[in-house]
């Protein structure tokens, strides 16, 4: 049986245990100049002492024009390097492998950042606004923005990068039938659809050397779990040493659990569907709602996954992770709606002011 103290290497890198912590962008952090702040240092400290395996620093943006807004975390120019050293030390000083999630916000491009650009003229935020559709000149400049930042994670000291290749941004824009209408190598078949990502992988494990980790966060459903792992495939294929699973352009109702006797949600079973899969050959992490110590437990000593993938719950309680494994009580995430991307942000955790509670 695994257990969630077991360490796991992955190309090289070393996660202590087999809690990660899931990219959770802060948007009040950063400033214009997409640098790394105080703040961000302390805050990936906090989680890295509170007993993370492997912490996964937040989206940055590969260009100016593919924030998430005017005060989101960078890596477009090399003045952004410097920073990122300061979280990479904060990690590893206090035991945890650290990768950075590098993404581009594509057709949902925030207008007061850059203009909205992807695999096809679709609609934009603004539904009366099409996209530009990327020319073959652009992909090449786009892929190129992605291998940049990816080698100033690398001169940063990060254990290896993530592409964010869910939650509807642009590498999910290229893999979802519903943006890609192309006709041309990116579009059509899962190989062309995953050809944007795949080209970025074969790039980076060539610039980057064999032993930085290369890692994508994929939807695990686009528009079908079985098309999902097609596409997952090419990206192993590419070079892809570890899979996180989430949601895509189309997604499940985290809300409904897969099996009454289950304690985890449709998203997390996403990501046991992809392990089940690819178990033996590439690590897979699953993520959503695991905020009690049960469930954590659960999918790791069932094999359900390599690892658990920890977003609010390390958000509420930085130390949720050595509380699992030392069986004591945690500040619980509420689960609040307003602890998503939206106006409603930054709030106020209300776990931290609430009561401990063991699970
Ligand atoms: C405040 C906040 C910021 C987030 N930022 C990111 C992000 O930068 N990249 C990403 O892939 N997902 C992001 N997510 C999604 C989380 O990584 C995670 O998939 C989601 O919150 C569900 O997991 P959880 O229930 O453990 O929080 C964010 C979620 C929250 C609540």
């Amino acid at each position: 049986m695994t257990h969630v103290n077991d360490p796991i290497t992955i190309n090289g890198t070393t996660l202590k245990n087999r809690m990660t912590m899931a990219p959770t962008v802060k948007f009040d952090y950063a400033g214009p100049d997409g640098k790394v702040c105080e703040k961000h240092i302390a805050h990936y400290r906090k989680r890295a002492e509170g007993g993370c395996g492997l912490i996964c620093v937040e989206a940055t943006a590969v260009t100016p024009g593919g924030r998430f807004a005017k005060n989101h975390l960078g890596l477009w120019e090399d003045g952004q390097i410097e920073g990122h050293r300061a979280i990479v030390k904060a990690c590893h000083e206090n035991g945890a492998a650290v990768i950075i999630q590098l993404n581009h916000t594509g057709i949902g491009a925030n207008p007061d950042c850059g203009p909205a650009m992807g695999p096809s003229a679709v609609p934009t935020r603004n539904p009366e606004v099409l996209a530009k559709e990327m020319d073959a000149e652009e992909i090449r400049g786009m892929q190129d923005s992605f291998v940049s930042a990816a080698l100033r994670a690398k001169e940063a000291g990060y254990d290896g990068i993530q592409l964010h290749g869910c939650h509807g941004y642009l590498i999910n824009q290229f893999i979802s039938k519903k943006t890609n209408l192309r006709t041309d190598g990116y579009g059509g078949n899962a190989e062309n659809r995953a050809r944007f990502a795949s080209e970025i992988l074969r790039r980076l494990r060539t610039e980057c050397g064999d032993a930085f980790l290369l890692s994508v966060r994929t939807a695990g459903i686009e528009p079908d779990v079985a098309s999902a792992i097609e596409i997952a495939e090419e990206y192993v294929k590419a070079g892809c040493d570890y899979l996180q699973v989430s949601t895509g352009i189309e997604w499940e109702d985290p809300t409904v659990k897969d099996e009454e006797d289950r304690p985890y949600n449709a998203i997390c079973s996403l990501g046991v569907r992809f392990h089940e899969h690819f178990r033996g050959r590439v690590p897979v992490s699953c993520v959503n709602s695991i905020n009690e110590a049960s469930t954590v437990r659960y999918l790791i000593e069932n094999e359900l996954v390599d690892t658990v993938d920890l977003g609010r719950a390390v958000l509420a309680d930085p130390a949720f992770p050595k509380a699992v494994l030392e069986d004591r009580e945690f500040a619980k995430c509420f689960d609040c709606p307003r602890c998503q991307y939206g106006p409603g942000m930054p709030h106020k955790c209300p776990a931290k002011q609430a009561q401990k509670v063991k699970s």
